[in-house]
């Protein structure tokens, strides 16, 4: 048995090599595409944030902010995490700027970037993933929640993923909640027994992520408990009906989830979550998350303004991707290789090299060999047109070998003029 390295990745984290770059680097151009699209601007955001950000913004009884968060306390005494998640960043972001004086809405996204949660690692949960995230500041307006759901899934269908669904469902506001809430604990301590010990805990601080639990004798409880849907004031009904009217309109495959909470306390109305369902109707991991967040621009500091977003992992998209051995159109291979003889060569080359990136012409090239043989080898192995040898007497003479890799003809051109012999060539071929 090989021995294993001292030095390895913590658990739940990982390397993104070679193979999965190329589905990596797909998912973020084709986010960097649908964003400018759709008119959102890009914001960046530190990895670190103060604590209290995520436990007021996440909300101090989530999972994620009692069990996930990495946090620790500076040199100088700070108390800072790193960030579980991009909304209470953005909403800080768009507080400190004052982007509430410009005109509303303000949409922003930030593309592929790392989030840390200490979660136990399994099938598409890591303890460094990453999310691409699209936010809707200062709009309240039924129809925005449409679009990000829209997007959300115009990504993964570019992406080349398929058998896609949306579950979708109104959590209301904090006028009917509370009904709601009332009703839930009343059922579910009639039935306190069953419930896991999380559950017991969240039946005091807050029943509603009850509705989360993934423990089976938890679910079989939520699912004869009483659903929102019947508690909702008259606003979040109108709102949840006109959020429906438009879903209908775009022809986009949903179905209600009655008790769909999401697992962050900041979602008012519409919480959505797109995922990949098999042929037997089994739920794949939740592919893009989101919803309203109304209250949360006010919570943080901020004035009382209306918000909606989702944000999607990357790390799960890009298993789908690979499982499914989704075609990824690559640029096309260099079509010429630069090989080199002597110490003249090498240096003539390295200039030339550059000459031709400028010129954005693409060159293989292998300058630590010595051998022309290995190097017209990979020549031969890359399918390059044209090889150009720079041996002694060339790099003396300022010239170059063009040869043409079928045929094996071969011209003898001047150094400065090779660029436009080869645009010449390539423009023909
Ligand atoms: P979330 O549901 O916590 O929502 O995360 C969004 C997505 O990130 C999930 O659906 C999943 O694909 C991915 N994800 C989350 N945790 C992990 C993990 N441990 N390993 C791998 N992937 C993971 C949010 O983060 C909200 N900020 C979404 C949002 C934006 N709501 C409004 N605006």
């Amino acid at each position: 048995m090989s021995k294993k390295p001292k030095f390895q990745t913590l658990t739940g984290m990982h390397d993104i090599l070679g193979e999965e770059q190329k589905y990596f680097q797909k998912i973020y151009s084709v986010v960097e595409n649908i964003a400018q699209f759709y008119g959102f601007q890009k914001i960046e955001t530190p990895i670190l944030e103060e604590t209290e950000l995520f436990s007021k913004g996440t909300g101090s009884s989530t999972d994620v902010v009692q069990k996930e968060m990495y946090s620790f306390r500076t040199k100088g005494g700070d108390y800072v995490s790193l960030r579980p998640e991009g909304t209470p960043s953005i909403v800080r972001a768009y507080i400190e700027h004052g982007m509430i004086s410009r005109p509303q809405p303000v949409k922003l996204y930030h593309n592929v970037a790392p989030f840390f949660r200490y979660e136990r690692p399994q099938a598409g949960r890591y303890r460094e993933f990453h999310q691409f995230d699209f936010e809707v500041l200062g709009e309240k307006n039924s129809v925005i929640d449409v679009q990000l759901i829209q997007i959300g899934y115009n990504i993964l269908k570019e992406l080349g993923l398929k058998d896609l669904i949306i579950e979708i469902n109104s959590i209301g506001d904090a006028q009917c909640r509370p009904y709601y809430k009332k009703s839930l604990v009343n059922y579910l301590r009639k039935h306190q027994v069953v419930l896991c010990a999380d559950c017991k805990r969240r039946l005091k601080e807050n029943p509603l992520r009850i509705l989360d639990c993934k423990k089976e004798k938890c679910q079989e409880l939520v699912n004869t408990a009483p659903q929102i849907i019947d508690y909702l004031c008259e606003e979040c009904h109108n709102y949840f009906k006109e959020v429906l009217e438009f879903l209908d309109e775009l022809d986009l495959p949903y179905r209600l989830n009655p008790f769909l909470a999401r697992g962050l306390d900041y979602y008012t109305k519409t919480v959505f979550e797109i995922f990949e369902e098999t042929e037997e109707g089994k739920k794949q991991g939740i592919l893009i998350a989101g919803g309203r967040y109304d209250g949360l621009i006010k919570l943080l500091g901020g004035k009382d303004a209306p918000a909606c977003g989702m944000a999607g992992g990357v790390e799960r998209i890009m298993n789908i991707m690979k499982n499914a051995e989704v075609k990824i159109t690559q640029s096309s291979p260099p079509k010429i290789f630069l090989a080199q003889l002597g110490e003249l060569a090498k240096k003539r080359s390295l200039k030339l090299l550059e000459e031709f990136r400028k010129a954005k012409i693409p060159v293989a090239e292998s300058l630590s060999r010595d051998s022309l043989k290995i190097q017209l080898g990979i020549a031969d192995k890359l399918g390059t047109e044209y090889t150009l040898i720079l041996g002694q007497k060339e790099a003396l003479e300022q010239s170059v070998i063009v040869r043409e890799m079928t045929t094996g003809r071969q011209k003898t051109v001047k150094l400065d003029n090779v660029i436009a012999e080869m645009r010449k060539r390539l423009k023909k071929s």
